[in-house]
Parts: structure tokens; C-alpha cells; sequence
């Protein structure tokens, strides 16, 4: 099986890297996925259950060059449905059309279905319909067809623990990129002065812990009967075996009362409460005695008019502790294009990232080199 791993826009190489250091070595990318061949369903439970930035992990069934309705029907029909979908299974089609003649997506999402449907039915008859869902995408770009059999269900986000909604919360795989994007390592100190709901300090709790991001959730493959037996199983046990234990010094603070409660609850069940300690404090108060550290955060947005010049003068604080902490890393995500001259100072490096739709950008402020 070939698989393909769709990654977040500017967070390729940090999904490629994490493949790299799973065993997964020529895995290139192509329209934001990464694909990974030969698989088995072994790899499908191992991707899902260790991948930290990716968005899910998805089986390419068939890929053909589709510029009419017949193309269409014909190559989704070819496919061998029946080594994955049962009798009882429950097919649902969602679609993306990019720069290609099809792009009305009712259409292609109901041929597309009677296409799987008569494949189906040639083999098992009647299709029941009543059981285990598979989601079927058909990635239609520059007039190549893709289709895809879903494997993960809820996007690898959902690592399962964050259930209270708390506004502009970064995604859980946002987060980890974010950490994997800086130099911080669990010998140093971690802070998110502007934590919320707590994803950076849970997600940077679970890094070192080596805790795997899917160990306390489910995947759709877990339902489907054609999967082997072990595979789940034994990406289960890989990742009980893995875990380490050791101390941490991973401080989250906020001036939101709600969000220290938020945060606090998160962690609990993410399991890595012990590990963090959650302040509720102005990011501007923030004092250590410790000389080395990395800070991470998305700062406020100030989406509102009302709300800039706070937002402006939280950046301009920034830059006087950064200056004042003088041998830490300090990374923003912010969509503030003016973060730089706010902060006082040029970025040592800049990368785009997409965070909920929106164009930020990944400033890094580093601390010296450490000396040799
Ligand atoms: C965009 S949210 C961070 C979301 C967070 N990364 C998450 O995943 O939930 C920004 C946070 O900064 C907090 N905040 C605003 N001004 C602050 C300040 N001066 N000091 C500390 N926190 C502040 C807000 O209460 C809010 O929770």
C-alpha cells in the first residue's frame, strides 16, 4: 500500500523529518502530503499512532489523469473496494477539486459513490450500509484524480485530550511542529507566557515524555475487518515501551483565569499535569532564575480594531524581556506582519505557517550559540 500523509502548509519538512525518524526514509512531497510506499497495515497503525504534525494518515488507492464524469467513474470503479470495505460498510465520499475541470462537488462526490457502490455490490450483492464507516476523499488537482481511504477518522489533532473549547487555540499538531521548529530540548526550560488552553506545554510535555500523541484515542482502520489483527496491537505496545520518565521544567502562564483552569484540566488528562505548572501571571511579570531557556507562544491576535495597540505594546513587552532574558530562544507565531519592528528587533529567521486559515508568521529570536 502506498500511503500519503497530508501536512499543513509550511510544516512539510517537520512531518518528513518525523517520518525520517520513525524508519520511513524516501517519503516525498507532492501538493503538501508526503507519501510513504510499500506499506503495510502494520505502518498505517504505527503512522497514526507516532506522527505529531502530520493531519492523517491515508491509503492512495488509485491515481489517474481525470478530465470528464466517465474518467472519473471508471477510475474509482477500477479500484478493489472490496479488499477494504465489508458488506456491511458505510461509504462516504468528500472530495477537493484544485485547478481542474471537474470541480462541481456534489457531482463528483455522487459519481464518485455510485462508482464504489456498483464495484461493491458486483462482489457482495446488495450493500447493507449499517456498519463501520469509510471515508473515501477524491482529490481532484491539476486534472489528476487521487483516491484516498481515510485510515485516522478525526484529524491526528484530536489527540484526545483537550475537550474544553477555549478561543484560537493552536492545533495540537501546530503545536508540536512549533516545538520540533525550535532548539528547545527536555534538559531546558519551557515556557508558553501566553498559554490558553495549554496545547505548547502539554504538546512539549509529551514530546519528552515520549509519550505517542495517539496512545489514548481511536482510528477508523480500528473498526474495519480487512485490517490484520495486530497491527494496532503492536504500535500499542511500541508505544508503552517507549515512554521515558524524568523531570521537566515546562511553565505555562496567562492573565485568563478561565484558561489557567483550561489548561490545567488539559494536562490532567493528557496525563502530564505533574509536569507542568500553570501560572496565571501577565507574560510581562514573568521572572527565572534560569539563565537558558526556550519560549514559545502565539501571542494574541487583537482581531479587533480596539484591540491593537494592546497587542502592539504585548509585542514591544516581548522584546524588553527577551532582552532582559538575553541568553533564551524566544519563538512567536503571530499574523502580525509588524511583529518585528514592535519587538524591537529583526528575526533571526522567519517561516510562513498557516494557523486556522490564517497566514502567520514563525518569528525566532535566538539566544548566543552555546559554546562548544
Ligand atoms: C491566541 S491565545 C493562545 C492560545 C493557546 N496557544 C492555545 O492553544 O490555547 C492568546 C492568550 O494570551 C493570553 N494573554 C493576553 N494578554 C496576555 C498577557 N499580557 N500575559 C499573559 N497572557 C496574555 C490570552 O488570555 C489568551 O489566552
Amino acid at each position: 500500500m502506498n500511503l500519503l500523509i497530508p501536512a499543513a502548509t509550511g510544516l512539510e519538512a517537520v512531518v518528513k523529518r518525523q517520518l525520517n525518524m520513525l524508519g520511513y526514509n524516501d517519503c516525498p512531497a507532492v501538493n503538501g502530503r508526503l507519501r510513504v510506499e510499500n506499506c503495510s497495515w502494520k505502518d498505517v497503525a504505527r503512522l497514526n499512532m507516532f506522527l505529531r504534525s502530520g493531519e492523517r494518515v491515508l491509503i492512495q488507492l488509485a491515481q489517474f489523469p481525470c478530465t470528464t464524469f466517465d474518467e472519473l467513474f471508471d477510475g474509482v470503479r477500477g479500484c478493489n473496494w472490496a479488499d477494504f470495505v465489508s458488506q456491511q460498510g458505510r461509504v462516504v465520499v468528500v472530495t477537493k477539486a484544485i485547478n481542474s475541470k471537474l470541480f462541481a462537488h456534489h457531482s463528483i462526490q455522487s459519481i464518485g459513490k455510485k462508482a464504489i457502490i456498483e464495484n461493491l455490490s458486483a462482489v457482495y450483492g446488495p450493500m447493507l450500509e449499517l456498519g463501520e464507516e469509510y471515508k473515501v476523499e477524491l482529490d481532484i488537482t491539476n486534472d489528476v484524480c487521487s483516491v484516498n481511504l481515510d485510515t485516522t477518522g478525526d484529524g491526528l489533532h484530536k489527540r484526545g485530550y483537550r475537550i474544553k473549547n477555549y478561543t484560537a487555540p493552536l492545533k495540537e499538531t501546530t503545536a508540536s511542529a512549533l516545538i520540533d521548529l525550535s532548539v528547545w530540548n527536555p534538559d531546558k526550560m519551557f515556557t508558553d507566557l501566553f498559554c490558553g488552553s495549554g496545547t505548547l506545554p502539554i504538546e512539549a510535555a509529551l514530546k519528552a515524555l515520549k509519550i505517542a500523541p495517539g496512545l489514548n484515542r481511536s482510528f477508523a482502520f480500528m473498526d474495519w475487518p480487512c485490517v490484520d489483527d495486530d497491527a494496532y496491537d503492536l504500535a500499542e505496545q511500541e508505544a508503552l515501551d517507549i515512554r521515558v520518565e524524568r523531570q521537566l521544567n515546562i511553565i505555562g502562564g496567562d492573565i485568563n483565569p478561565k484558561a489557567i483552569d483550561i489548561a490545567t484540566y488539559h494536562a490532567k488528562r493528557a496525563g502530564v499535569d505533574k509536569y507542568i505548572k500553570f501560572n496565571l501571571r501577565p507574560a510581562q511579570e514573568f521572572i527565572t532564575k534560569q539563565s537558558f531557556g526556550v519560549n514559545i507562544s502565539n501571542p494574541p491576535y487583537g482581531e479587533r480594531l480596539s484591540e491593537i495597540n494592546e497587542v502592539r505594546q504585548i509585542s514591544k513587552d516581548m522584546g524588553v524581556l527577551y532582552r532582559k532574558l538575553d541568553k533564551w530562544n524566544f519563538y512567536f507565531l503571530s499574523p502580525n506582519q509588524d511583529f518585528e519592528r514592535d519587538f524591537g528587533r529583526r528575526a533571526d529567521k522567519k517561516r510562513f505557517i498557516y494557523n486556522a486559515g490564517i497566514k502567520c508568521s514563525y518569528y525566532t529570536f535566538n539566544g548566543p550559540k552555546p559554546t562548544k
